[in-house]
């Protein structure tokens, strides 16, 4: 059965401090809720993020890095490697986030090295995908998705496919306080779905988690969450606080 997930990704968000803050609410605001196959998972920057694996450590808390360097190691200043994130206790990353597709260039073909990547050291991956405005207008939303998807991660195997969760984040919806539909959430869903079950058996389709990303909050969460192929969603501006976060954790 494949698990339901509410993920966070706190992009440049939070210092240090706040990053204490915000785990302790958390654990008070979680402590005795049955999570049933559900995941709760927080993206603190890099800086944080030892400190927040260390303090969500024996708790249902778990703690993703934002993004990774597509090389092991060596002369790329600045950059983050799968197997630092490994050495703070961190299992899973984001990837393909349409910010660092946007402003920092990351194409298809990179993010299919920084999944090779990441899976080489074992993490788990939130592949990040989505369609611009434009595209939706011209109705090539499907058709952009589909080649998001094949191109970074339809060259992995089945049994690799155990460490993917999926997250369709229309560009236009994320960060705007504009939503997909639950309808319009659903049918992209089914379509991705779909489109994982041509190329694998269906044990890959069927235990995929396929997140839904761009202005989920509080007062939304629970018609998109109640779709059939949503099996969560990767939340910004509405993670960023403890008690809405443990809203949208009880959404689901
Ligand atoms: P948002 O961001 O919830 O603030 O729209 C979602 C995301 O970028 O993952």
């Amino acid at each position: 059965m494949r698990s339901k997930i509410v993920a966070g990704n706190w992009k440049m968000n939070k210092t240090y401090g706040e990053t204490k803050k915000f785990v302790n609410e958390l654990k008070d605001a979680v402590k005795g809720l049955k999570l049933k196959n559900t995941r709760m998972i927080i993206a603190p920057p890099f800086t944080n993020l030892q400190k927040a694996s260390k303090k969500t450590k024996d708790t249902r808390i778990e703690v993703a890095a934002q993004n990774m360097h597509q090389a092991e190691s060596g002369a790329y200043t600045g950059e983050i490697s799968a197997s630092m994130i490994k050495s703070v206790h961190v299992k899973t990353v984001i990837l393909g986030h349409s910010e660092r597709r946007e402003y920092f260039g990351e194409t298809n073909e990179l993010l299919a090295q920084k999944v090779d990547t990441a899976l080489k050291n074992d993490l788990e991956i939130i592949f990040c995908f989505g369609e611009v405005l434009e595209d939706r207008k011209d109705e090539n939303h499907f058709k952009v998705v589909e080649e998001q998807i094949r191109k970074a991660l339809f060259h992995l195997t089945s049994d690799q496919w155990k460490k993917i969760i999926l997250a369709y984040e229309p560009v236009w919806a994320i960060g705007t306080g504009e939503t997909a539909s639950p309808e319009q959430a659903q049918e992209m869903h089914a379509f991705i779905r779909e489109l994982v079950a041509e190329r694998y058996i269906s044990d890959v389709s069927e235990n995929v988690s396929i997140l839904y990303g761009g202005s989920v909050k509080p007062a939304n969460a629970k018609e998109i969450f109640s779709q059939e192929d949503v099996d969560g969603g990767l939340i910004g501006g509405a993670a960023l606080n403890a008690e809405d976060f443990t809203a949208l954790i009880k959404a689901i």
